[in-house]
């Protein structure tokens, strides 16, 4: 009966520990079933809002905001996973770079539409990334001519 008992609790321990470290580290926002499973339309939506609020300052990185073609940047913020990120846009953010207003300036916007441009920031990133590459061999493959 003992027996039991102990590893009744031992099961227990188990299974929490691993509840508790899976809880701690965020899946990466590019690895996660919602940003791989996106429909157009998602990107369509999370485009018109990135497209009119977001923009303002993540294209030109203006009010210290990190343009979508820094990759370091970006990756290292995808890591926190999309509850921690979508918090940080619909709350406001302080970075070390500067301060962004709660919801992006997309006033207007709801918790849906928030999460939507956030993903649709990653989405762009990846783009605008590959973009920025394919530019760059370009000018080395012209330099080497
Ligand atoms: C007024 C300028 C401004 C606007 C508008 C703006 N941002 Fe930002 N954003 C920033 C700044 C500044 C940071 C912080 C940079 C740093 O890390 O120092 C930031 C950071 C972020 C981050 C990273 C947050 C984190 O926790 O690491 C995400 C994601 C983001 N913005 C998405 C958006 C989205 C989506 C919108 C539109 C809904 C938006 N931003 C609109 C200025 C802006």
């Amino acid at each position: 009966m003992r027996n039991i008992y102990y590893t009744f609790i031992s099961l227990i321990i188990i299974l929490c520990i691993n509840g508790c470290s899976k809880k701690s580290t965020p899946t990466n926002i590019y690895e996660s079933e919602e940003y791989k499973s996106l429909s157009k339309k998602d990107i369509i939506i999370g485009e018109s809002i990135w497209a009119t609020s977001c923009f303002r300052c993540h294209r030109y990185g203006t009010n210290g905001a990190i343009v979508s073609e820094n990759k370091e940047y970006w990756d290292k913020a995808a890591q926190k996973g999309i509850d921690a990120l979508f918090k940080s846009v619909w709350e406001g953010y302080k970075g070390e770079n500067g301060v962004m207003p709660a919801k992006g300036f997309c006033n207007l916007c709801d918790e849906h539409e928030i999460r939507k441009s956030v993903f649709y920031m990653f989405h762009l990133a990846k783009k605008a990334q590959a973009a920025q590459e394919k530019r760059e061999q370009l000018k080395e493959n012209a330099a080497n001519r």
